[in-house]
């Protein structure tokens, strides 16, 4: 989160208002318990968290979370944290898991920025992703983008040495951007040399929406950086 002009903060999103379903609220009344983090909590121990140590792959923006609830269900042992500020999808993510029996994964619905800051320890993370972050298309908009240069720094603090960082978007202007703030980030180096968007790595599932860009004929590029 970067400050404007007059002080606020700028946010890479806006809530949107739609209702949660039946389905989606009996999901939070029923796992959140289980399932969800409060950034009051402050900095966790995730291996306490999860009751036992393993990777950590930490999923910012899931959106409705089908594609992080088919990753964790393809990898049983890893542990995964998702961050969404979106209450719907939070809540579509809760229902998905029951209905799965998939139990990897625990989840905030709160701002990544300050869940970052305030809750994950440094150097504790094997992988950050993070899939068709919300493209803000018009120039006049293109600072509310979370790719920035602070925010990497955040990010990048989080990882263990060697720990991947793997974007993806189907907006080309976003990801030339990309490209340049990773590049000239310290510490971070692109796992496909200087310059290179990554090919479309296997285990990453088809997001909805990857899907709704691939209707509309986008293009798709993937970046892989990894903590040097
Ligand atoms: C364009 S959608 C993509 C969703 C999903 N990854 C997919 O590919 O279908 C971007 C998502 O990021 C979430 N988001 C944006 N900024 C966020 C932030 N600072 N913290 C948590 N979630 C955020 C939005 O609520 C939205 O659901």
């Amino acid at each position: 989160m970067t400050q404007s002009d007059f002080g606020r903060p700028i946010r890479s999103y806006v809530l949107r208002t739609g209702r949660m379903t039946a389905g989606q609220q009996r999901a939070f009344e029923q796992n959140w318990e289980r399932w969800g983090l409060e950034p009051a909590a402050g900095t966790l121990d995730f291996d306490r968290v999860f009751g036992r140590p393993g990777p950590r792959v930490l999923e910012i923006g899931f959106g409705m979370g089908q594609s992080l609830v088919t990753m964790a269900a393809a990898a049983p042992l890893t542990n995964f944290i998702g961050i969404e500020v979106h209450r719907p999808g939070v809540g579509r993510l809760l229902h998905s898991m029951a209905e799965q029996g998939v139990d990897n994964i625990r989840v905030y619905c709160h701002d990544a920025v300050e869940v970052l800051r305030d809750c994950i320890p440094d150097a504790s993370l094997d992988t950050v992703q993070i899939f068709f972050p919300d493209p803000w298309h018009k120039k006049k908009h293109n600072k509310r983008r979370l790719i920035q240069p602070p925010f990497l720094t955040l990010v990048s603090s989080k990882l263990k040495p060697g720990g991947t960082l793997h974007l993806a978007t189907d907006w080309e202007n976003y990801a030339q951007q990309m490209l340049e703030v990773l590049g000239a980030a310290g510490g971070l180096e692109n796992t496909c040399g200087p310059g290179q968007f990554a090919p479309r790595p296997e285990h990453r599932p088809l997001t909805k929406f990857e899907l709704r860009g691939e209707r509309l004929g986008h293009g798709v590029w993937d970046l892989v950086f990894r903590r040097s």
